[in-house]
């Protein structure tokens, strides 16, 4: 074979191969793999005890945080950065609605969750629902949420989990998310770019 016929084979093979790895990337993030699905349809009861779905929050932004009332420090702090990251929006804040699910509903009942949500802002409503609901909503959000296995907890037991923010668009379609620890400047300066 002459060098140019195997530079044309090598050059064919390569082309091949690449074509191949750029279909795999594809097929991953349809596969849910990446970013492409998260969010969906979800059957929860708010703080006041009302049935809600995801469809009841479309219209407007949504900011959504999953975690548990009596988680020590992790989900306070998340909490908080996005609420302030929020009221840093102003007047843009009104198109945003932050949500806080709870991973923990056989602690966090409606009325757990109202006293929880009310401590971090007036606009926050806190969902919780049967363990069935809470872990379908928590599987369309592709959060990781397990109870600590310690025998000595008891009542006090922690959960492990996810702790990430997301940002979903007024149809209820996935935009971004912040992961733990992202400053709530940096949080807002985002926000402001998307939401306003
Ligand atoms: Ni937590």
């Amino acid at each position: 074979m002459s060098d140019r016929k195997i530079t044309i084979i090598l050059a064919t093979l390569f082309m091949a191969v690449a074509v191949a790895a750029i279909a795999a990337v594809y097929v991953w993030r349809e596969d849910g793999g990446g970013i492409a699905r998260i969010g969906g349809a979800f059957t929860l009861v708010d703080h006041t005890g009302a049935e809600r779905s995801e469809a009841d929050f479309r219209g407007r932004h949504a900011l959504i945080y999953f975690g548990y009332s009596f988680c020590p420090d992790v989900c306070p702090t998340a909490l908080a950065d996005m609420l302030i990251a929020l009221d840093e929006l102003g007047p843009d804040a009104a198109r945003v609605q932050p949500l806080f699910i709870t991973i923990d509903p056989d602690r966090d009942t409606p009325a757990v969750l109202k006293d929880y949500v009310a401590n971090f802002h007036p606009r926050l409503v806190g969902l919780s629902g049967s363990p069935d609901q809470v872990s379908k909503a928590a599987r369309v959000y592709r959060v990781y949420y397990a109870r600590v296995e310690d025998p000595e907890a008891g009542e006090n037991y922690l959960m492990d989990h996810s702790s990430v923010i997301y940002l979903m668009d007024p149809d209820g379609r996935y935009l971004t998310h912040f992961s733990h620890g992202t400053a709530p400047q940096t949080m807002a300066k985002r926000l402001r770019e998307l939401v306003s």
